[in-house]
């Protein structure tokens, strides 16, 4: 897939290959900014609110100006799809860095934050969201404030390679076998009707797509328990599913190789999908609950 033409930038939009970053750069060199992923469907953002207040949220945690006003940020963004004639599912990756400087750990005197941010197609996981995935468990070494989206991923890029080499599409991070999110979505144990996730304290990412889990299962009177589950507790849990903007609200079927459940998706993880396939306006040709579903 390739990346669309136009680039936001902090001043303006320019093409991609004008687009040039010197070595001296702090998010190059000590990871030091912020970011999101922020979902496309039909050429609309999802979830666009809560990516943008997540975003400043983010930046003030570590102290980033911002180069736009949020409203700006909102007009820039929606320019952002215009320029590129996107009308079909695509996902925006947008950083923010402090800025380029010359190499020093502390923050440098004037420098100006820089930002850029690119649109590229994304379709739907729709395998994935119909036959369920595996994952493996994995150490949570990541630093206490994961609630900042920051760019320092390198625990979750490491912990998501692992998964890769054992054929799984996420690791279930864990601290002293207490789950925290997965190396990039988050994840919910279910029993007997019950949904649980590690509560959106400052060592989990608060999920845009989290939110949206919360207020289906509030709406369809589901019981939503922010409490933490156990590595260990994981044979136990009738069905297990993970959120994200690009993996959605996908069923976990294998952990570490043992079955979830009865192997197959269940009917509470296929209820949210179809809550999130609503909310999301998803045309009904672009549904997972096609005739290959159903025949299930
Ligand atoms: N990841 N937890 C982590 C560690 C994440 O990186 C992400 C998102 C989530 C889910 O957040 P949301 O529902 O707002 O997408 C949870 C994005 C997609 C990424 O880094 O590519």
């Amino acid at each position: 897939m390739t990346i669309h033409d136009h680039i936001l930038t902090e001043n303006d939009f320019v093409k991609q290959d004008t687009l040039k970053y010197p070595f001296e750069e702090r998010g190059l060199q000590f990871g030091d900014g912020i970011y999101e992923v922020i979902r496309v469907y039909n050429g609309n953002y999802y979830l666009i609110d809560e990516h943008i207040d997540r975003l400043y949220r983010s930046a003030a945690a570590v102290k980033i100006d911002v180069p736009y006003k949020k409203e700006d940020m909102y007009e820039r963004l929606d320019d952002l799809l215009q320029k590129n004639g996107i009308d079909g599912d695509a996902k925006v990756y947008l950083q923010i860095t402090r800025g380029s400087a010359p190499r020093d750990h502390a923050f440098p005197d004037q420098t100006q934050a820089n930002l850029y941010a690119y649109v590229k197609d994304l379709p739907r996981p729709d395998t994935f969201l119909r036959d369920g995935v595996s994952a493996i468990t994995h150490e949570d070494v990541r630093w206490d404030w994961c609630y900042i989206k920051s760019l320092n991923l390198l625990p979750n890029v490491l912990a998501k390679q692992t998964a890769k080499e054992h054929g799984c599409y996420e690791a279930i991070l864990h601290k002293n076998g207490e789950v925290t999110e997965c190396s990039s979505s988050n994840v919910y144990f279910v029993r007997q009707g019950k949904v649980y996730t590690h509560p959106a304290k400052k060592n989990i990412l608060h999920g845009c797509v989290r939110m949206r889990v919360e207020a289906f299962c509030k709406r369809e009177n589901i019981d939503f328990i922010e409490e933490a589950f156990q590595v260990e507790d994981l044979a136990y849990a009738d069905e297990l599913f993970l959120s994200s903007s690009t993996s959605e609200i996908m069923p976990i079927l294998r952990v570490d190789g043992q079955t979830i459940g009865d192997g197959r998706p269940g009917a509470l993880t296929r209820k949210l999908q179809k809550c999130y396939e609503a909310d999301a306006h998803i045309n009904e040709e672009d549904s997972i609950f096609t005739s290959q579903t159903a025949a299930e």
